[in-house]
C-alpha cells in the first residue's frame, strides 16, 4: 500500500496534488510520500518484534539525506557501502552504532573514516579485506567488529545482474570455506567477530530461496560456535521484492518474511539485522514527467517526455516495468491505447515502455511512473547534458524541495578549463 491515490479527479502524493508539485518545482521530478516510508519501515520492525533486531534501510536505494533522517528518526539504522553513503547517514545523525559497512571493495580510508566515525559491524566479504581491516584497526588503536559475508551458493530466482548468492557471484567467501575464514580472523586482535552476514540478491519474490540461505546460516552458526566463536548477530541483507504491476504480483509480505526468520534462525538466540532497500523506498516514490509531443510514426504512437534514462535507468539496464499513470485521473469510458513512452535521449534504449496500453495524454499532461523511489534518483546521471532531477518529500499536506533541480550555469561551471588551453 502507499499514498498516491486519485482524490477528485487528480493524483496525489498524500494531501499534495502532483499537478501543485509540477507548476511550482517543474519535471522532472521524484516524491517520495513520508508516510508510506514510515509505514514500510514499520512492516519490517513489527515483523521482526519477537527477536532483537535492527532494521538496517539499505540506503544505495534512496539515499536523500532528508529521507534517512525521517527514517533515522523512527529509529531506523543504515547499511552503506561506501564513504559517501556513511557520511550521508551521518549527516542525517544516525548513531555510528546503528551503521553496517558492506560491499566488496572497501578502501582503507572509508575503514579509517568508519572506524574513527563509530560504526556497528563491518561485513567483511574477502580474506585480503580481513588482513586489511585488522592492519587498519590496530593502527587507529581500536578493534573493528565484524561479521563475513558468507555465499551461500542459493539460486536467487531474480533478474541475473541484481542475483548475489550463487558461487560465481563476486559476493561474500564460499559458504564450504566459513570455519577456516573465521579461524583466519580470530587469530587476528584487530578484529572482533560479532556474527555472520549473508545477502543473496534483490526483488526476491519467493521465499524458498530466503528459507535455503537462512537454514545454511543457522547450521554455520552452531558449527562456528562449536569452534569457539561468539556469534551474537545475523546480519540477513536485504532483497524482499515489490509488486511493481498492481493487478498480478503478490510477492511475500514482511510478516510473512519475519516469520521464515523466526522459524528459521529464532531458536539460536542471535540479534537479527536485515538489510531492506527497495521495500521500503519503491513504492514510496514516483517520478513526474510531462509529455513534450504525442507523436505518431508507422503503425505507432509515441509518447515523448521530458524524463530520460538518465533520470530512470531501471528499464533500459534490466527491462524493468513500471507502471504510468495519467495524473488527471481517465474520465470513466476512456479507452487505454498503446503506446512507446519513451524520453528525449538520442539513443533507443531510451525507452520507458512499449505498445503499453494508456488513456490518452494531451502534449503537456502529466505522467507518474509508479514504485521509482528505490534504485530510481540515486542511479540517475547528467547524460546528454540534462540536469540531475530533482527530489521533493511530501508530508501531509507539506512538501519540500530535498534536492533542487541545479541551474545550467551550476552544472557548466563543474567543468573546468585548463589554462593552457
Ligand atoms: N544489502 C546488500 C548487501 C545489497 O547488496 C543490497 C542491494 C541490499 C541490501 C538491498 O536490497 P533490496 O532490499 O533493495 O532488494 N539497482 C538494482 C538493484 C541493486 C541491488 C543491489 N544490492 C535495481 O534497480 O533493481
Amino acid at each position: 500500500m502507499d499514498h498516491f491515490l486519485y482524490r477528485n479527479g487528480e493524483l496525489m502524493a498524500e494531501d499534495v496534488p502532483l499537478r501543485q508539485i509540477a507548476d511550482e518545482v517543474g519535471t522532472p521530478v521524484y516524491i517520495y510520500s513520508s508516510a508510506t516510508l514510515l509505514r514500510h519501515f514499520q512492516l519490517f520492525d513489527d515483523a521482526l518484534s519477537p527477536m532483537p533486531h535492527l532494521v538496517c534501510f539499505a540506503m544505495k536505494s534512496l539515499s536523500n539525506v532528508a529521507v534517512l533522517k525521517l527514517l533515522g528518526d523512527a529509529g531506523a539504522g543504515m547499511d552503506v557501502v561506501s564513504e559517501g553513503e556513511y557520511r550521508r547517514a551521518r549527516a542525517a545523525g544516525v548513531p555510528g552504532e546503528r551503521i553496517v559497512f558492506s560491499g566488496v571493495g572497501k578502501t582503507r580510508s572509508e575503514m579509517r573514516t568508519a572506524l574513527t566515525g563509530g560504526i556497528r559491524q563491518f561485513n567483511v566479504e574477502s580474506e585480503p579485506e580481513m588482513v586489511v581491516l585488522d592492519e587498519v584497526a590496530r593502527s587507529l588503536g581500536v578493534v573493528a567488529p565484524i561479521t563475513v559475508r558468507v555465499n551461500p551458493d542459493v539460486d536467487a530466482k531474480t533478474h541475473a545482474k541484481i542475483s548475489t548468492g550463487k558461487k560465481e557471484d563476486k559476493f561474500g567467501i564460499p559458504i564450504s570455506r566459513a570455519r577456516e575464514v573465521y579461524a583466519a580472523a580470530a587469530k587476528l586482535s584487530g578484529l572482533k567477530i560479532v556474527g555472520i552476514d549473508v545477502h543473496i540478491g534483490s526483488q526476491l519474490t519467493e521465499l524458498a530461496p530466503f528459507e535455503a540461505a537462512y537454514t545454511k546460516v543457522a547450521e554455520l552458526t552452531e558449527a562456528l560456535r562449536a569452534d569457539g566463536h561468539e556469534i551474537t548477530r545475523l546480519d540477513l541483507g536485504g532483497g524482499l521484492g515489490i509488486p511493481y504491476t498492481r493487478s498480478n504480483e503478490a510477492p511475500p509480505l514482511p510478516t510473512e518474511y519475519g516469520a521464515l526468520i523466526q522459524q528459521t534462525l529464532g531458536h539460536l538466540g542471535c540479534e537479527i539485522e536485515i538489510e531492506p532497500g527497495r521495500l521500503i523506498s519503491g513504492n514510496a516514490g514516483v517520478l513526474l514527467s510531462r509529455v513534450i509531443y504525442n507523436k505518431s510514426g508507422e503503425g505507432r504512437d509515441f509518447l515523448i517526455i521530458d524524463g530520460a534514462m538518465n533520470d530512470l535507468i531501471r528499464p533500459a539496464m534490466y527491462d524493468a516495468h513500471h507502471d504510468i499513470i495519467p495524473v488527471i485521473e481517465p474520465a470513466p469510458g476512456i479507452e487505454p491505447r498503446p503506446y512507446d513512452i519513451v524520453g528525449p535521449i538520442c539513443e533507443s534504449g531510451d525507452t520507458f515502455a512499449k505498445q503499453r496500453n494508456m488513456p490518452p495524454v494531451a502534449d503537456g499532461g502529466l505522467i507518474a511512473f509508479r514504485s521509482a523511489g528505490a534504485y530510481g534518483a540515486v542511479m540517475s546521471s547528467e547524460y546528454n547534458s540534462r540536469l540531475m532531477v530533482p527530489e521533493v518529500l511530501v508530508q501531509g499536506d507539506q512538501f519540500a524541495v530535498i534536492r533542487p533541480r541545479p541551474t545550467y550555469d551550476e552544472m557548466i561551471s563543474r567543468d573546468k578549463v585548463p589554462s593552457w588551453l
